[in-house]
C-alpha cells in the first residue's frame, strides 16, 4: 500500500515508525512531516488546507490510504473532500470531528444521551454566562467552545478569575473559538486517557496514557500540549474500562450514528475518574501528543491492518495486542514554550542517546546547514519501555543524558503517579 501521512510532530513520527513496519506498506509519504519522519517516508510539501491540492496528489501517487495525524484539517472536514474523490481516509467526517470541534456539541449530546459529565451551560452573551458563574460560584471551570491549541481553558478557583476569563474568552482572547463559551462544574479525581480505534459502528478500546499537561516539575506553571505520558494508565483498571465502554464510548458511538454522524478515527476521551466513576472531561478526535508516543511502542499488531480494518468497517471481527511492559515519554521541549519558544539552537547525540533501546521520536525539529536544530516548542520525545513504569522512567532519562542540546528543558518527574504507586504497592 501507499500511504500518506499529514502531520509534523512526534505523534506523527510514532505512527510513521509504526507504519514503517507494516509488510503491507509499499510506500510512505508524510507532509509536511519532519527529520524524524523522513528517515521512513518521503517528505512532500502540501498545502493541507487546500484539499483539492492533497486529493490531486493521492491520485497521482496512487495513495491507497491517507493517514491524518492532528485536529485541524479534519475539523476543517479534510476526509471528507478526499473520500468524495474516492480516496480512503483514516479519520472522521466533519460532522463527527465536532466531537472535538465543539465543546458545546459534545456536552449536548452527553446530555441527550445520559454520558456521564460535569454539570454545564453553553452561553453566546456574556452578561449570561457571568449570571451563571455567581450563581453556581468558584471552583467553576471556563471553556472557549472551539479549537484554541488546548490554550482554552481556565480553572478558575475565584470567582474573580472566571468572571476574567468570560471577559479574556467574548474579548475575543481565542478568537473565534471564543464567541461562545461552555461554562463547567469543576470535577476531582485522577484524570486518564483512553483511546478507541472506531469504524463507525463499533470502538475497540484502544489502551490507555496519562500525560502532564503543566509545564513544570510537581504539575507548576502554565499548561502546555503535554510534558510526557506513559503507558497504561494504573487507573485504568479492567473494570473501569469496562464501564467506560459502557457508560460513555458506546453512548457516544450510538448517539453520534443517531444524528448522522457516524465516528469512525480515533476516539480519545480525557476522563475523569471520579468518586461516582468516570467522566467524561472531552473529546479529541484523534491520538493524544504524546500519549500516541507510548501506544505506539506498547501495540504488538499491524497497525496498518487495523487502521485499514476502521476505514473499511470491520472491527467487529479484530482485537488489539499490547505489550505487557509500560512505555514512558519525556518531553524535551525549547527555552520560552509554552510562550515563544527559541528555535534553531543545535542538537547532538541522538544515535548516542538512543543506542540503549529508547526511541527518539522529533516533534520539532529541522535540518539547517547539515546540523539538527530545534525548531518548534515540543522538539523531541524520549520513549522507552521497561517491566515497570520505573523502569521506563529510568531508561528514557538515561537517554536524556546523553543528549547534547544545553538549550533544551524537560520535566523530571514524568510517570511520578504510577512510580509512586510501584513503589508503596497500593
Ligand atoms: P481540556 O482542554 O478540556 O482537556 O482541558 C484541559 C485540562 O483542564 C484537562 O486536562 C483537565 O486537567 C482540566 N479540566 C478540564 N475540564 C475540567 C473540569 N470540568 N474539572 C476539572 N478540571 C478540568
Ligand atoms: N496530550 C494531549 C493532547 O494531545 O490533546
Amino acid at each position: 500500500m501507499n500511504v500518506l501521512l499529514l502531520g509534523s510532530g512526534g505523534r506523527e513520527h510514532a505512527l510513521a515508525w509504526k507504519i514503517a513496519a507494516s509488510p503491507l506498506l509499499t510506500k510512505l509519504y508524510a507532509s509536511p512531516g519532519n527529520p524524524g519522519i523522513g528517515r521512513f517516508a518521503e517528505l512532500v510539501k502540501l498545502d493541507i488546507a487546500d484539499h483539492s491540492t492533497v486529493a490531486a496528489f493521492c491520485q497521482e501517487k496512487k495513495i491507497d490510504l491517507v493517514v491524518v495525524g492532528p485536529e485541524g484539517p479534519l475539523v476543517a472536514g479534510i476526509a471528507d473532500d478526499l473520500r468524495a474523490w474516492g480516496i480512503r481516509v483514516f479519520g472522521p467526517s466533519k460532522a463527527a470531528a465536532r466531537l472535538e470541534g465543539s465543546k458545546g456539541f459534545t456536552k449536548d449530546l452527553c446530555a441527550k444521551f445520559n454520558i456521564p459529565t460535569a454539570a454545564y451551560g453553553r452561553f453566546a452573551d456574556l452578561a449570561a454566562a457571568k449570571a451563571y458563574v455567581e450563581k453556581v460560584g468558584a471552583p467553576i471551570v471556563i471553556k472557549a467552545d472551539g479549537l484554541a491549541a488546548g490554550k482554552g481553558v481556565t480553572i478558575a478557583m475565584t470567582l474573580e478569575e472566571a468572571l476574567a476569563a468570560l471577559d479574556a474568552c467574548f474579548d475575543g482572547a481565542f478568537g473565534s473559538a471564543g464567541a461562545e463559551v461552555v461554562v463547567e462544574e469543576y470535577l476531582t479525581g485522577e484524570e486518564a486517557s483512553f483511546f478507541c480505534l472506531c469504524d463507525g459502528a463499533t470502538a475497540l478500546p484502544f489502551g490507555t496514557a496519562q500525560d502532564h499537561k503543566r509545564v513544570g516539575d510537581g504539575d507548576t506553571g502554565p499548561n502546555t500540549g503535554g510534558m510526557g505520558a506513559y503507558s497504561p494508565a494504573p487507573v485504568m483498571t479492567p473494570e473501569m474500562t469496562a464501564r467506560t465502554m459502557r457508560e460513555i464510548i458506546e453512548p457516544t458511538m450510538r448517539g453520534m450514528a443517531n444524528l448522522g454522524a457516524p465516528f469512525a478515527g480515533i476516539l480519545f476521551a480525557g476522563l475523569m475518574i471520579t468518586d461516582q466513576g468516570p467522566k467524561l472531561i472531552e473529546y479529541n478526535t484523534r491520538f493524544g501528543d504524546p500519549e500516541c508516543q507510548v501506544l505506539m511502542m506498547r501495540l504488538k499488531d499491524d497497525l496498518l491492518v487495523l487502521l485499514n480494518a476502521a476505514v473499511d468497517g470491520q472491527l467487529a471481527h479484530m482485537s488489539a495486542r499490547w505489550s505487557d511492559e509500560a512505555a514512558l515519554t519525556v518531553v524535551m521541549a525549547a527555552r520560552g514554550y509554552p510562550g515563544t519558544p527559541e528555535k534553531g539552537s543545535v542538537i547532538r547525540g541522538l544515535d548516542e542517546a538512543a543506542s540503549d533501546g529508547a526511541e527518539i521520536f522529533h516533534a520539532g525539529t529541522a535540518i539547517n546547514g547539515g546540523a539538527l536544530v530545534a525548531n518548534g516548542g515540543r522538539v523531541l520525545n524520549v520513549t522507552a519501555t521497561g517491566t515497570t513504569v520505573g523502569e521506563a522512567q529510568k531508561k528514557a532519562y538515561a537517554a536524556i543524558d546523553r543528549i547534547d542540546w544545553p538549550q533544551g528543558f524537560f520535566r523530571h518527574d514524568i510517570g511520578w503517579r504510577a512510580v509512586e504507586r510501584e513503589q508503596t504497592g497500593k
